[in-house]
């Protein structure tokens, strides 16, 4: 089967195609024919060197995945040969990329593919929902709180805004750009700030974006980041939250309800064959925040 694959990290360069065996699936697990995934920053992050994956070389990249179960292992029987999934394997903690023809995951990452959506758009589910979901189940606030969503534009922070508004919550984006702002799902967000936080405003922040949102809180406010290396050394630990994103099936369940409801709006996406793959990444890295689909 073929597998996007590197030894040392890198430029786009070091990545490559390869032929290695199909994997069995274990105890517990599935064994997925992919069909679709995506480019996440974390892909770029650990080609180029900034996150070292688990394991040693050859590392497979890949988070996202939407694929037909094709094995179950020993004791997996949530999924049966033919079902249609999503999944996301968090291969900087596993070593465990997607990028591959055949993937193996545990049965309790996965969740059932909603029918009828196309898997150019499943595919920007699963990572950025999960974060996203991660990072508002983080807040330890009551619906009516104001929470800031830096980012709101990204595949995490488009969502996260989605979910607080679903939630009760007032959401607030920050983008970096006017047409960011003319790009967030309509009728969501309270307010759009366009290059500039607003100053002791809200109650929480969700930082996508890596920069320091402490202006914007309140005295007392919960400051929760998916960007490691944040938040900034003024607020306090107690107060703060850095999600690492943990697998989860019953997450991407209730996202892909979400999202066969009609209650999730996802970015388009430009699509590329894993043939394609250093053009995907050159295509990534020039147009930051459009999303790429890769298929098989
Ligand atoms: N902790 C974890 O386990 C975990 C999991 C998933 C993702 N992440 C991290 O979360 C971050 C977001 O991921 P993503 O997939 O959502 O990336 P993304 O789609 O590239 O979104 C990031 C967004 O932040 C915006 N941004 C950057 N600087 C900004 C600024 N100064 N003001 C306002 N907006 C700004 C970007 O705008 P531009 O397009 O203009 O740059 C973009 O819209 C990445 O760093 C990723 O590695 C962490």
């Amino acid at each position: 089967m073929f597998a996007v694959q590197f030894d040392s990290p890198g430029y786009i360069d070091v990545l490559q195609v390869r032929n290695i065996p199909v994997p069995s699936p274990g105890e517990g697990e599935v064994l997925i024919a992919l069909e679709a995934s995506a480019i996440n920053p974390a892909d770029v992050k650990i080609r180029s060197g900034m996150i070292t994956p688990q394991g040693s070389a050859p590392f497979t990249l890949g988070y996202d995945l939407v694929g037909t179960v094709k094995q179950t292992g020993p004791n997996a029987g949530r999924f049966l040969p033919g079902d249609r999934v999503i999944g996301a394997s968090t291969s900087a903690v596993t070593g465990n990329g997607t990028w591959s023809e055949f993937v193996c995951l545990p049965e309790t990452s996965l969740a059932r593919a909603p029918e009828n959506v196309d898997s150019a758009i499943l595919a920007q589910l699963p990572l950025p929902g999960l974060t996203a979901m991660q990072a508002v189940d983080a807040l330890q606030l009551t619906p009516g709180a104001d929470v800031l969503v830096a980012g709101a534009a990204g595949a995490v922070g488009r969502i996260a805004l989605q979910l607080l508004h679903l939630r009760g919550y007032r959401a607030h984006a920050l983008v970096r750009r006017a047409e960011q702002a003319e790009s967030l799902p309509t009728g969501v967000a309270e307010e759009v700030h366009i290059g500039s936080l607003p100053v002791s405003r809200v109650d929480a922040v969700i930082d996508t974006a890596g920069i320091d949102l402490s202006a914007a809180l309140r005295p007392g406010g919960h400051y929760v980041t998916v960007v490691p290396g944040s938040p900034p050394h003024s607020v306090s630990p107690e107060s703060a939250t850095l999600v690492i994103t943990r697998e989860s099936g019953a997450m991407l369940h209730a996202l892909a309800e979400l999202l066969a409801a009609g209650e999730l709006d996802l970015p388009g996406s430009t699509t590329f064959t894993f043939s394609e793959i250093e053009a995907a990444h050159h295509e990534y890295d020039r147009q930051l925040g459009r999303r790429i689909t890769l298929v098989v």
